[in-house]
């Protein structure tokens, strides 16, 4: 069995020779129309379950959640959301993850008809976060034969959540390992912390498939439609692959960016996430948003305007400024209510917009409650390279403009524009005209691309980085004592590169 894992050269040579970002952005290349539709209307295992086929021997067998109301007990998913897993049938088979608990009765429907009657020799293991790994234990029951294929650090997580000692019947890969089952190898590609420290994804040589974990996913149940290509994403499914990426895996930029960039030196053919819509056309769009995303770049030249009013003078000023700076020919200004928007909606939208106007009122001396969670979630996820503007309101010592700037100016890459407008319980006439120089400022900035992100100036030093989780630490010398912002691993854990 062991002599089936051997280490990749090539893929080793490939990542050491680093095509960067700037590869990422030719993409051209990874998607063959052609190649990716080969297989469709193929009509085997059609018509069972969720069952489609990706190519002639690689099968879908995922299923979408329309019940589930709140992802991972946070998140409104009013579309619900799909749990992807794939059968590979060769001489070996082969299931890439499985499903949330939730599902697993049509998830084994699918799985049994894909094999149809042969056994399950291994199941692929590239993230153990429970909505993917909680049939596990019954796989492994139902399939006593099959043996997992996954990293040290994954099987510590399964051993924890669901007392699941794999140890016997476990293949433990590491960068670059391979395993053959017949036709198609896999070269398993470690992620760490996109966005749990354990993340693989796992490619196929033969078809060019990735299995990219959580990567390129999205919120929302397929309806029957499998391919990115079958639906429009763009106005359909885009808000809610940004929602999602922005609060699951937004945190974590430098390591998306990691990830990319040995994404680029791969021949990527079809994108096999485990939630939403399979790529198989025009891989440089989407990945170019995880571009734009993982490097905290705005997607558009846009103004969020976020308001969190009690008596309606906040929101009117909100509303005035609004108009105003659309008034100014900024034509992509959208306006939120900080207290019924879902703080996810706001996240994402942040993520897209190049400029935030933030309007506030006084509550408890400090900033209204929602606003301030927006803000501190915003911090949370490392929103980079944003302009700000900011109006407050009090009715007899307003204090919210101060504060909000605090936490703005904690952000990387920010910036505050104009004065902050000052309002006390209703805008009056002059509160009008300070907010019409705020607008001004604002569409000034948005029409000269003002929130371009900053060139991270060269350290001038040298790099460790972390081998769980991918953080690079900069600087002359690694302390001892260190331990990674990010997961916690100790010194030990960091090799210099
Ligand atoms: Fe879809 Fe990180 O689990």
């Amino acid at each position: 069995m062991s002599k089936e894992i051997a280490r990749r050269d090539f893929l080793k040579a490939a990542v050491a020779g680093v095509a960067g970002i700037a590869a990422v952005g030719t993409l051209g290349g990874f998607a063959s129309a052609e190649e990716g539709k080969a297989f469709e209307g193929k009509p085997k295992f059609a018509g069972i379950g969720s069952v489609r086929a990706v190519t002639d021997d690689i099968y879908y067998v995922g299923v979408s959640d329309r019940r589930i109301q709140l992802f991972e007990n946070v998140y409104p998913i009013p579309r619900g959301v799909a749990y992807n897993s794939y059968v590979v049938l060769d001489e070996k088979t082969v299931l890439v993850d499985t499903v949330d608990r939730s599902v697993t009765g049509q998830f084994f429907e699918n799985v049994t008809a894909v094999l149809d009657g042969r056994e399950l020799d291994y199941l692929i293991v590239n993230h153990m976060e429970p909505d993917h790994s909680s049939a596990i234990s019954e796989v492994l029951v139902r399939y006593p034969n099959c043996t997992v294929v996954t990293t040290a650090a994954a099987a510590l997580i399964l051993n924890q959540f669901f007392a699941c000692d794999i140890s016997d019947r476990s293949i433990l890969v590491k960068e670059g390992d391979t395993l053959s089952i017949g036709k198609h190898t896999f070269v398993f590609v470690q992620a760490p912390m996109v966005h749990w420290p354990e993340v693989m994804m796992t490619y196929d040589t033969v078809s060019g498939a990735l299995f990219s974990a959580d990567a390129f996913g999205s919120f929302g149940a397929l309806n029957g439609n499998l391919f990115a290509d079958e639906v429009d994403f763009e106005k359909d499914w885009l808000p809610d692959a940004r929602r999602y990426y922005c609060n699951i895996v937004g945190k974590y930029g430098p390591q998306v960016q990691a990830v990319l960039e040995k994404a680029g030196t791969i021949d990527i053919k079809i994108l096999c996430p485990t939630h939403g819509p399979v790529w198989r056309e025009n891989l440089g769009w989407i990945i170019d948003k995880y571009v734009h995303w993982s490097s905290y770049t705005p997607e558009d030249e846009a103004v969020m305007v976020v308001y969190g009013s009690v008596y309606g003078g906040t929101e009117s000023a909100a509303n005035a400024v609004a108009a105003l700076i659309s008034q100014a020919g900024v034509a992509d200004v959208r306006v939120y209510d900080v207290s019924k928007t879902h703080v996810s909606e706001l996240i994402g939208e942040a993520f897209r917009c190049s400029h935030i106007v933030l309007a506030s009122i006084t509550y408890n001396m400090g900033i209204f409650t929602p606003m301030k969670n927006f803000l501190l979630d915003l911090e949370a996820h490392n929103l980079q390279n944003r302009c700000f503007a900011l109006i407050e309101n009090g009715s007899w010592s307003p204090a919210s403009g101060k504060l909000m700037k605090e936490i703005v100016e904690r952000l990387s890459g920010a910036s505050v524009i104009g004065d902050t407008v000052t309002i006390m319980s209703s805008p009056s006439a002059a509160d009008h005209d300070a907010l019409a120089a705020l607008a001004a400022a604002v569409a000034d900035s948005v029409q000269s691309g003002g929130a371009a992100p900053v060139e991270a100036e060269a350290s001038g030093g040298k790099r460790w980085v972390c081998k769980l989780c991918g953080y690079v630490y900069e600087g002359d010398e690694l302390p001892e004592d260190y331990k990674c912002p990010v997961c916690g691993a100790g010194a030990d854990q960091f090799e210099e590169g």
